[in-house]
């Protein structure tokens, strides 16, 4: 797996990882608008650029994780450089009229992460260059797990500060949030407060299907278990998700569907 400088796997126990030469960054920007061109030949609406967790793009973003002493390492100038250019690439391949959204990382959440003073120069770099949104995410795989994290992590809301902040840097940039905005009044103020243009439903949509439509109704949604991880576990054991909230004939049918497409 490619990585920016050689250092442990991205999530831990993960496949060992070796730093990219300068000559192998051309073939994986090229690849990266490959990817894209495909998305929109495949029919989507728009393609979004995972610049989060602790994936290749945030690795050269962070100085805990980018070490190189070349023009891509260094200040956040040089680490945002190769972001920029697979956004660049990206942009140009899918053309001026098909949207195109980056999954941003404003914070780690680790004591030698990257920080929201320098994700908001990154966000306002990333709007000089045409970005259709900004999707904003906290915390990254060697994060999670720390008590502190973690407990911030159960909290609803626990990422809406940050789309805030990205949000008044970008004013111009739709920006969305997520991370636990369980029911629609708290998805709702989120929107009424203006700290986010669009609200993003992961878990809270996984729990409760019928979440919108009862949004809509009015009525009472099923929320997730902030100490249940179990669909977190399955995806990264790359299973499908099953959530136990819900009814136990829909969870029995969807194993059942799971077996037979094995
Ligand atoms: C099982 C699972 C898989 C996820 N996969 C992705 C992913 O592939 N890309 C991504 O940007 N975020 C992914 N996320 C993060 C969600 O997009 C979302 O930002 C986060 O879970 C917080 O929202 P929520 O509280 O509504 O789940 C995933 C989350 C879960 C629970
Ligand atoms: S599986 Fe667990 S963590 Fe995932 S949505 Fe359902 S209750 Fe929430």
């Amino acid at each position: 797996m490619p990585r920016a400088s050689n250092l442990p796997p991205t999530w831990p126990g993960g496949p060992p990882v070796r730093g990219l030469a300068k000559e192998e960054l051309p073939e994986v920007v090229a690849a990266y608008a490959a990817a894209a061109r495909r998305v929109r030949e495949a029919g989507f609406d728009l393609v979004e650029i995972h610049g989060g967790m602790a994936y290749l793009l945030m690795q050269f973003l962070s100085p805990r994780t980018n070490r190189r002493d070349d023009e891509y390492g260094g200040p956040l100038e040089n680490r945002a450089r190769f972001c920029l250019e697979v956004l660049r690439a990206v942009k140009q391949a899918v053309g001026a009229d098909f949207p195109v959204g980056y999954r941003f990382l404003a914070d780690e959440w680790l004591p030698d992460g990257f920080k929201l003073e320098e994700a908001l120069v990154f966000a306002r770099m990333l709007a000089a260059e045409g970005v259709a949104y900004l999707s904003v995410m906290g915390g990254c795989y060697d994060s999670m797990a720390l008590p502190e994290v973690a407990e911030r992590s159960a909290r609803p809301a626990y990422m809406v500060d940050l789309a805030a902040a990205v949000k008044r840097a970008v004013p111009e940039v739709p920006v969305i949030a997520a991370g636990r905005l369980a029911t629609p009044e708290i998805a709702g103020r989120v929107l009424a407060e203006e700290k986010a243009d669009l609200v993003g439903l992961a878990r809270v949509i996984l729990a409760d299907g019928d979440w919108v439509r009862k949004a809509r109704r009015g009525e009472p949604v099923v929320t997730c278990d902030p100490a249940c991880h179990v669909c977190e576990k399955r995806v990264s054991r790359a299973l499908p998700a099953i959530c136990p909230r819900w009814p136990r004939e829909r969870q029995r049918k969807w194993r059942e569907l799971v077996r037979r497409a094995k």
